[in-house]
């Protein structure tokens, strides 16, 4: 068996989690070849950690000086779409973070090269690849409790993200950066196309942990409608400092299904005396994902020997297009067609000119 040539794009947590993935999950398959960033130093240390032979400080260095068989982008937003298309340019499928771009004007560049060159491209959503998750679209799926009424998904992550996912000029902020997650599951579990969403933000924290760009956000409550009549509800906060929380709940027409856990269960303590029973929470998102990480990155190995993607630009565009809406949503204070910004595809003022 051929062992698959990665080139590792960024070198932050998802580069650093993916890397370990592969090199120590899945090296019987494949090997980060080389690691790219910005930051050279970041690259060295990551690359020093796996013995990986090669670090680059951009993509086109690498492509220039090394051959790969694969390419896994894992660098903040805004870069996305510019380094997917050198990628794919140079021949190689792609596994490419959430959210897939900043917009739906750099969505289209990327379904234009994928459909140009006929190369995969993979998309970051590992829930698709966690147990329960896919438990509960195939039991939705299966017809047996019915059809989707209400679908409420959480997700509150502990921390603050790093600092360009916090101005919604670089990132689109926390409906983007964290629920994704959340604008993937609903319409996945809904099996249906989203009609129009509207979003209500607030600050709680960002002024304690000194966050200055302007319009930031860590609380969110958005609601969709679906052509199917069902309605979801997306939560959102970050920072959450407890942990990291992420829930469904699906009401169906014959029953209801429930995803998640705010810890892994399994061991409580209780102490005589307080009346407490402790239970661990999920510290992170890397715990609380940790096997469907490891599936991600298998399910990228996959689509190198040609198996489609689990998940993909269709499902990544859709995400995109909810999160450019919501952010419309809550900055104008009504509901948002999709229609509106899916017939007319637009660099969104506030990514323009800051607006
Ligand atoms: N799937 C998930 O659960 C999950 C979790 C967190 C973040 N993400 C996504 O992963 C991506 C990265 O997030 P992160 O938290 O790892 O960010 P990060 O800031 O920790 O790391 C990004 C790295 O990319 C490097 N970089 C920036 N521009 C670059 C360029 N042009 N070329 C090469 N390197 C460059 C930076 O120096 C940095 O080291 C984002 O799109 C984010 O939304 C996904």
């Amino acid at each position: 068996m051929t062992i698959a040539k990665i080139c590792m794009v960024g070198a932050g947590r998802v580069g650093q989690l993916h890397t370990a993935s592969i090199m120590n999950q899945l090296r019987h398959r494949a090997e980060v070849a080389a690691v790219v960033d910005a930051d050279l130093a970041s690259a060295a240390n990551l690359a020093a950690e796996f013995d990986v032979p090669a670090v680059h400080q951009s993509l086109a260095e690498a492509l220039a000086s090394g051959s790969f068989d694969g390419a896994v982008i894992t660098t903040p937003t805004f870069t996305h779409c510019e380094l997917t298309l050198a990628a794919l340019d140079a021949g190689l499928p792609v596994h490419l973070e959430k959210p897939m771009a900043m917009n739906l004007v750099e969505c289209a560049a990327i379904n234009d090269a994928i459909a140009r060159t006929g190369l995969l491209v993979q998309l970051g959503f590992m829930r698709r690849f966690d147990r329960d998750f896919q438990a509960a679209a195939e039991l939705l799926e299966s017809g047996e409790i019915g059809v989707p009424m209400i679908i409420k998904s959480l997700t509150h992550g502990p921390g603050l993200p790093p600092a360009w996912a916090n101005d919604i000029a670089t990132s689109n902020g926390l409906i983007a950066e964290v629920c994704s997650h959340d604008l993937d599951t609903i319409g996945w579990f809904a099996a249906a196309q989203p009609v129009d969403i509207g979003v209500k933000a607030a600050n709680f924290k960002g002024a304690e942990r000194g966050v200055t760009a302007p319009r930031f956000y860590d609380t969110m409550v958005a609601t969709v409608t679906f052509e199917s009549g069902a309605i979801a509800s997306v939560a959102g906060v970050c920072p959450a400092d407890y942990g990291y929380d992420s829930r469904v709940e699906v009401t169906a027409t014959k029953g209801m299904v429930q995803v998640g856990e705010t810890g892994p269960g399994g061991l409580a303590v209780v102490r005589a005396g307080n009346g407490v029973k402790e239970q661990a929470l999920y510290p992170s998102w890397r715990k609380r994902f940790a096997e469907a990480y490891i599936a991600e990155m298998a399910g990228f190995l996959d689509v190198l020997e040609g198996t489609a993607p689990k998940v993909g630009p269709a499902e990544g565009t859709q995400a995109v297009a909810l999160a450019v809406a919501g952010v419309a949503s809550l900055l104008s204070g009504r509901t948002v067609a999709l229609s509106q910004v899916l017939d007319n595809p637009q660099i969104p003022s506030w990514q323009r000119d800051g607006r």
